[in-house]
C-alpha cells in the first residue's frame, strides 16, 4: 500500500547524526519538565505538529522525565499525528528510572536498560526507537556490560537503532568505543550534553577529540540555559516561567540570579539583546543560531511550553546566514568566556 508523506520539509537544515546515516533536523523537540508535567493532553500535541510544520523531525524524551509522563503524553500525540513511523526520528533516554526505589529499576545493568527500554516502550506506544540513550554513566556497572546490554536492544531485540550517551565523559565515551570495537559490539554513535552561550567547556575542549576521531554527533539541551537566554528573567521571574513553576528544582538556579555572577549573565543577555535586534531577531533564536552555528551539533533540542515558543524559536535559521565571522566576534566578545584549548606546547597540527 503506498504510504502517502506528511512532512514537509520547508526551509530546515538537516544534518547527519554524529557519524551515522540518519538525518535529523538541526532543530528538534524534547519534552524534559514541560511535556507530561506542565502541560498534558492537546498543547503536546499542538507543539510537536508545530514543530513537525516547520521541518523538525526529531524528538525527544527519556524513562524518567515526569516519572514515564512525558513519554505517555507524547507517545499519544504521535498516535494522533498518526506521521509515516519513517518520517520521524524518535530518542529515549534510560538510567533513571520512573522514580521507584527498587535496586534494579534503574541504572545500566543489562536488565534494565532492555526492561527500562521495554518499558519506555509500552509508554511510548512504539514498537522502537530510533535511538536510544543512557542518560549518565553507570560507575557501577562493568562497561562491558552497558555496551552489551544496548547492543542487545539493537542487534537482538529490534528495539533500537543506535545507541548514545547523556553527560558522559569524553573518557568514558572513549572507554565505550573501545570496548565496542575489541567485543565485536555496537560502539554510541552521540551525546546529549548541555551547551549554551553560558555552558560551554565540556563540549568546545573536552569532546573536541570525540568530534576529531569519531565524528561523534551530538543532541544538545538547554539551548537556552533553562529559558535564561531569552530575556524573559532579566526582570525578575514571571509567574508561569519554568523557574516559577519548577521552584524548588531550580532553586539553586533562582539564588545564583542575585550573585554578580548571576547579574553579569544578565547583562550578557541584554546586550545580545541588542546584536539580535539590529539582525531583526529575538535574543531566544541568536542564542539558538549561536548553537547551530557549530557543525559539532548535530541538533539543538527545544524545549517548549507554548506553540509560540516554537514559532518564534524556529526564526533562529533565518538568522544563521547573519551570524558572519564578524558577528560571531562581536558575540564572543560579549560573552568573554571562550574556553580556552588544552595547551599544545607548539605541537598543533
Ligand atoms: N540529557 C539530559 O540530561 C537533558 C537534560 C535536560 C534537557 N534535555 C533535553 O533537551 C530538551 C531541551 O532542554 P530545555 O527544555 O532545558 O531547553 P531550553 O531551550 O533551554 O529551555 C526551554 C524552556 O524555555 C522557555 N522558552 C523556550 N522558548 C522560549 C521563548 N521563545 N520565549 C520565552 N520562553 C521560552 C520555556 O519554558 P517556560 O515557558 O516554562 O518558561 C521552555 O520550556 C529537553 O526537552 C530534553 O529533551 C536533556
Amino acid at each position: 500500500m503506498a504510504v502517502e508523506s506528511k512532512f514537509d520539509p520547508k526551509d530546515m537544515v538537516f544534518r547527519h547524526l554524529g557519524p551515522t546515516g540518519l538525518k535529523v533536523s538541526v532543530l528538534s523537540l524534547g519534552g524534559w519538565l514541560t511535556y507530561g508535567g506542565t502541560q498534558k493532553g492537546n498543547v503536546v500535541k499542538d507543539c510537536m505538529e508545530a514543530a513537525w510544520n516547520h521541518g523538525i523531525n526529531f524528538f525527544d524524551t527519556a524513562e524518567v522525565y515526569s516519572n514515564g509522563q512525558c513519554e505517555i503524553e507524547m507517545g499519544q500525540a504521535f498516535k494522533e499525528l498518526a506521521w509515516p513511523r519513517d518520517e520521524y526520528v524518535l530518542s529515549t533516554k534510560v538510567f533513571f528510572g520512573t522514580g521507584r526505589k527498587e535496586p534494579n529499576t534503574r541504572g545500566l545493568s543489562r536488565k534494565h536498560v532492555v526492561e527500562g527500554l521495554k518499558s519506555s516502550l509500552q509508554r511510548l506506544q512504539q514498537p522502537y526507537v530510533d535511538i536510544v540513550l543512557a542518560h549518565r554513566p553507570d560507575v557501577g556497572t562493568p562497561m562491558k556490560e552497558i555496551v552489551e546490554g544496548f547492543t542487545q536492544c539493537i542487534r537482538n531485540l529490534n528495539l533500537a537503532y543506535y545507541w548514545g550517551t547523556s553527560e558522559w565523559s569524553a573518557v568514558q565515551i572513549m572507554e565505550a568505543t573501545q570496548i565496542a570495537e575489541r567485543y565485536n559490539l555496537i560502539a554510541p554513535i552521540a551525546e546529549q550534553p548541555q551547551y549554551n552561550a553560558f555552558h560551554r567547556q565540556r563540549f568546545e575542549v573536552e569532546y573536541a577529540p570525540l568530534f576529531e576521531q569519531f565524528q561523534y554527533g551530538t543532541t544538545i539541551w538547554s539551548p537556552l540555559a533553562s529559558g535564561l537566554l531569552t530575556g524573559k528573567y532579566n526582570d525578575g521571574i514571571p509567574e508561569d516561567s519554568r523557574f516559577a513553576t519548577n521552584k524548588s528544582f531550580f532553586e539553586s538556579t533562582i539564588k545564583s540570579l542575585q550573585t554578580e555572577e548571576g547579574k553579569a549573565k544578565i547583562a550578557k543577555v541584554r546586550k545580545l539583546t541588542e546584536i539580535a535586534e539590529k539582525l531583526g531577531g529575538s535574543v531566544a533564536s541568536l542564542a539558538l543560531a549561536w548553537c547551530v552555528k557549530n557543525e559539532n551539533v548535530s541538533t539543538v533540542i527545544l524545549g517548549a511550553t507554548k506553540v509560540q515558543q516554537i514559532e518564534e524559536n524556529c526564526k533562529a535559521l533565518g538568522l544563521l546566514p547573519k551570524l558572519t565571522p564578524e558577528l560571531m566576534e562581536e558575540i564572543e566578545k560579549v560573552l568573554d568566556n571562550k574556553p580556552a584549548p588544552p595547551p599544545s606546547f607548539g605541537r598543533q597540527r
